[in-house]
């Protein structure tokens, strides 16, 4: 069978690479793709906000599973029209992917269903928020309700940061974003993500990742998309994953189907475990990108055989297989990412990189020109290592970034640092 794979990141790559090893796949398109998507398939120029073009593709390619990468076209509804072509499409509907898009419409599932996570409130004036943030006391975290390119949340420690943020987000510092602010309870603990994949009926649960946000070493700086990743989590125990799945998802699914939104797809759940248990932060529609890239190399399991069971709600019964190894990935970003960076800079030495044993380098903003390999985004590449346990991987990825000659990236150093604290102490 064919699939078309939506996307074009590091995410995409991780996930073409994995579709393509499959048995049941005869030519992957990636669409759009890039140049490590078109090493593993074929990259086809599709405009995918053009739902007939996508639809028109499926039909003349006979495809057989649509998988959907990235949040933006699920909330455009494109599994909904792909669907109503009859094609089978991994990923959630417009209206389930309502889970990402819509903080309001998580947290009165959340509340109506027992399902733990932070207290909060709403406030569209300044005076009742400042209110709540003086009888509620610091820490305390304050969000823009709308989408803010990863910069709407301060969690404030004291009291003075609490003021100062709401102020600054109801005089418009982050422009429309922060004219409704929720201002949530501070979860103490370790953070953590857990994916389920979902067929609207049943959730089974793939594993758990811890990603690296901020920019520079020491997790400080701007926040990112995210800089490196590992899994599995140590902090996620088989007890702590049990209780995710019994407290957190399962009730989700059984909401998402009472609220006529069955959830098929990846539901990545944002985790913050406190000294009380696992309580949700927030959830994403999708893979984590750079989360993906440790994801797809550790799973045993046939990926396109647990997609297509999925799109066609066969999930019951279905198992999933891990290599016993831990995965890191390092992200090769270009220098000034998040903010301004250059881009087009030739970019040596990725293929000596891939070469070695248990290694795998992710594109995602890169693009070929000729024989050469240049730098077309803020995240460049993801290099990903297995090795039998965190330090093996961290120490095989990082090597193998010696081999990428790319004067203008950069990587943080110390991805990992917090499961190897837990390891030494
Ligand atoms: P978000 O954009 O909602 O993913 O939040 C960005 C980051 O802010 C999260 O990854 C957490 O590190 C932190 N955060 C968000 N909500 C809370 C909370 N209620 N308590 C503590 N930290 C939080
Ligand atoms: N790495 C975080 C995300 O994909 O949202």
């Amino acid at each position: 069978m064919d699939i078309l794979l939506i996307g074009s990141g590091g995410r995409e790559h991780a996930l073409a690479w994995g579709l393509a090893a499959s048995p049941l796949c005869e030519t992957l398109h990636c669409a759009p793709g890039n140049p490590g998507t078109g090493s593993v398939g074929r990259n086809v120029d599709l405009d995918i906000s053009d739902h007939a073009a996508v639809r028109a593709f499926c039909k003349e390619k006979n495809i057989g599973l649509v998988v959907v990468g990235p949040e933006a076209p699920l909330v455009a509804g494109l599994v909904d029209d792909l669907r109503a072509g009859g094609f089978a499409c991994f990923g959630p509907t417009k209206r389930a992917a309502r889970l990402e898009g819509s903080k309001g419409f998580t947290k009165d599932i959340c509340a109506r269903y027992g399902i733990p996570t932070a207290a909060y409130a709403v406030f569209k004036t300044v005076e009742p928020a400042l209110a709540y943030v003086r009888e509620k006391g610091a820490p305390i975290v304050i969000k823009a309700d709308g989408l803010a390119a990863g910069k709407g949340v301060i969690v404030a420690m004291t009291m003075k940061e609490a003021e100062d943020a709401v102020a600054f987000m109801f005089e418009g510092g982050l422009g429309p974003a922060g004219s409704q602010v929720v201002i949530e309870e501070f979860l103490d603990g370790e953070e953590a993500s857990f994916f389920a994949i979902c067929d609207g009926e049943n959730a089974l649960p793939l594993a758990s990742a811890q990603d690296h946000k901020r920019a520079f070493d020491g997790d400080t700086g701007p926040n990112t998309g995210g800089m490196g990743a590992y899994s599995p989590a140590p902090v996620m125990t088989p007890a702590i994953e049990a209780r995710v799945m019994r407290e957190i998802i399962e009730p989700t699914m059984r909401a998402m189907r009472e609220a006529g939104a069955p959830y098929t797809g990846v539901l990545y759940a944002g985790l913050m475990i406190t000294a009380q248990g696992p309580k949700l932060i927030e959830y994403n529609a999708r893979f984590g990108d750079p989360e993906a890239q440790v994801l797809v190399p550790r799973l045993k399991s046939d990926l396109a055989k647990l997609l297509l069971a999925a799109a066609r709600r066969q999930l019951a019964g279905a198992t999933v297989e891990w290599r016993a190894e831990t995965a890191l990935t390092i992200v090769m970003a270009a220098r000034g990412y998040p903010g301004q960076f250059a881009k087009g800079e030739e970019i040596g030495g990725v293929d000596e990189a891939g070469a070695r044993e248990d290694v795998f380098v992710f594109h995602a903003g890169t693009k070929r020109l000729g024989r050469r390999l240049l730098s077309n985004g803020g995240r460049v590449l993801a290099v990903t290592a297995l090795g039998r346990d965190i330090a093996q991987a961290q120490s095989r990825a990082y090597e193998a970034i010696l081999a990428i000659d790319w004067p203008g990236g950069f990587c943080r150093s110390d991805i990992g640092w917090r499961a190897l604290e837990r390891n030494d102490g």
